[in-house]
Parts: C-alpha cells; structure tokens; sequence
C-alpha cells in the first residue's frame, strides 16, 4: 500500500470536512446557468468558480477537496492566481473529473455506460503536473422496470476498475463513483428498491476493484445515500440514514479510509439531514462525509445570479451550506442551526 495515497484520501475527508464538486461539464453548467439566466461563457464559467473557491471562511474550514473540470484545472483568478494553488493554499486537495461522460450502452437498452479509459494514462499524468491529486469518475445506473441488468453493472464496474488502478499508478487517488439514479425517467421506485440495486451494485464494484488490484487505502469511495425515487413513496430522514449504513456496512470494506456522497437531487437541508443522521449513529468504519454539487452550490448560484455586485452573497450562501455540511460530516447539525448567520 502507497502511504502518499493514503495520506492524501485521509486528507480529502479530514473529520468535519468535505468536497466541493465543482466539476460540471461545459454542457451540466450550461443547466445551472439556465436557472439564473446567465450565458454559458467561459467567462462567466472561470468567474463563477472564483466565487467558490475564494470563499476563505468556507474553503479553509469547511472543504478539503475540489473536483474540477479539464478547463477549470486550467484557469486562474482575475489576479492571475492558479484555481489548483488557491485550493491548496486553503489546505484542500485540487481534483479532476476524467471520466468522458456515460454513453449508450451497445446492446443494452435504456441503460448506460461511462466512457474515458483510452489515453487516460497520458491525461493523468498531465493532470498530476497540474497540481490535481484525486480524480473523479462516474458511472450512472438507473432503476427502471428490468434495470439495471447485471451486464450494464459489470461494464461500469470493470470500467471503474480500470479507472481507479491508473489513477494510483500515477499517483492521483480514485474517486469511484457509481451513481444509482435517484431522478431518472422513471423515478417512481421505492427505497427498498434502491437499497437492492446499490448493494448489488457496490459488491459488483468492489469484486473489480479487488480483481484489478485496487489499493483500498488509496481510494474514496462516492456512493448515493439509499433513498427513494423522487416519485417514489418517501421515507423519513431517520430510515434513509440507517438503510444507508446498513448497506454501506453491507457492502464496503472497512480499509476504505472514505466515503464521500453525492448529493444527487436531493434538496440542500435533505442532503445535510441525512448525512448528519448517519455520522450521529457513530461506531463506523470509514469517515463519512459530503462530495456535493447541487446540495452545496444551489443556494450560491441563486444569491450571486451572475452579478458581479453579488458575489459576497453568493460566497456568504456557499459559506453557510458548507459550514452546515461541515457539522453533518461530524454528525452535529440540527435544524435550528439553519438560522445561525450565514
Ligand atoms: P451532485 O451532488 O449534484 O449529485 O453532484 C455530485 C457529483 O459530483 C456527481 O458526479
């Protein structure tokens, strides 16, 4: 086992921190900037993030990781500072989406498959000279009537296999990501149904990953909490919070140093609650803490609108989010803390 992956993988989900996914594709940004009205430029893209990432209060105790996306490694603050060496120089991790985005998958209708393992040696290693130290890759399952099938399962699985082991060849730390979908086209799906398709899904995964000689220690797992569709029949947060430890518990070797959520269309205080619930019921074996986008960035993105005169409100919102998820990775928030001054 590499010690240096190990240490940066404890250092992406150090206790009462977590990640910022701020790796929206030049297409997923475009439906963020829609809700605001604001054009997709690279401009307003490189701005947006500068937000983010210069948020002091939030980004030096709050995160202790970025995912970033190819252009965003590349750019830099309006005073010419690096975004890589702004996060480190708030003591987070930089890190970098490498997956290429899920595909049809041949042969097998209505499901998916992520695509990105061709040349990915080169990109990692340009990504590493960079400053990025993890990489992100995900894989998109989603519940349907007869979906997923265990043959579009074992292609995500093998791919991110694949993924994660030139990641730690070169010195970057996986984050392994299988996402069942929450929000398909067919949502309608209750949360047992979701527990068995994550449980099968994550044993299929962890079978790769010990077939292609993955070092647990160096890796981060990115899972889905065990929830219901969103049209499906909804639960309270209590029985969200223990079926997920329960599958996790079920599923996840415990020389897995973290596991990261991701937020996945859950409404922003859902996404702390439910995290927060699961670290109270403490006695686990791997820290448990936040990788969100949309739970961590919705409320920002609204304050700030793409206005320049907005962006401390914009970074005051992204503050209070990331200190509410901060107290969620420690198992302490509640909700009179949602009043507590931004
Ligand atoms: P959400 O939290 O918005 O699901 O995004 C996290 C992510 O990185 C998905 O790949």
């Amino acid at each position: 086992m590499s010690d240096e992956l190990n240490d940066i993988a404890l250092a992406m989900v150090k206790p009462g921190q977590g990640i910022l996914a701020a790796d929206e594709s030049t297409g997923t940004i475009k439906k963020r900037f829609d809700q605001i009205g604001l054009a997709n430029e690279e401009e307003n893209r490189r701005a947006y993030r500068e937000l983010l990432f210069t948020a002091d209060d939030a980004m030096n105790n709050y995160i202790s990781g970025v995912i970033l996306f190819d252009e965003t490694l590349r750019q830099s603050t309006k005073d010419g500072r690096r975004f890589a060496d702004v996060i480190s120089a708030a003591g987070a991790v930089p890190g970098i989406k490498v997956d290429k985005g899920a595909k049809a998958h041949a042969a097998f209708p209505g499901e998916k498959v992520t695509e990105g393992l061709d040349g990915l040696r080169e990109r990692l290693q340009e990504y590493h000279s960079l400053g990025a130290r993890f990489a992100k890759w995900r894989a998109v399952i989603d519940i349907a009537d007869g979906l997923p099938t265990t043959g579009s399962i074992a292609a995500d699985a093998h791919a991110l296999a694949r993924y994660a082991a030139l990641c730690q060849e070169n010195g970057i730390v996986p984050i392994v990501e299988p996402e069942v979908i929450m929000d398909g086209p067919n949502s309608g799906h209750d949360i047992q149904r979701c527990y068995d398709v994550t449980e099968l899904t994550l044993n299929m995964v962890f079978d790769e990953l010990f077939a292609q000689r993955v070092s647990l220690p160096g890796m981060i797992l990115k899972p889905n909490m065990i929830v219901p569709g969103l049209n499906g029949p909804q639960v309270p947060a209590a029985e969200i919070a223990e079926m997920t430890v329960a599958c996790l518990k079920a599923t996840v070797p415990p020389a897995v140093p973290g596991i990261a959520f991701l937020s996945g269309g859950q409404t922003e205080e859902q996404a702390t609650e439910n995290l927060s619930l699961m670290n109270a019921m403490g006695g686990l074996p791997w820290a448990l803490t936040f990788s969100y986008g949309r739970a961590l960035q919705q409320a920002a993105l609204k304050a700030w609108g793409g206005k320049p005169e907005n962006v401390a409100a914009g970074q005051a919102a992204f503050t209070h989010r990331a200190k509410m998820n901060g107290m969620a990775a420690s198992g302490t928030w509640s909700a009179a803390n949602e009043k507590m001054a931004a």
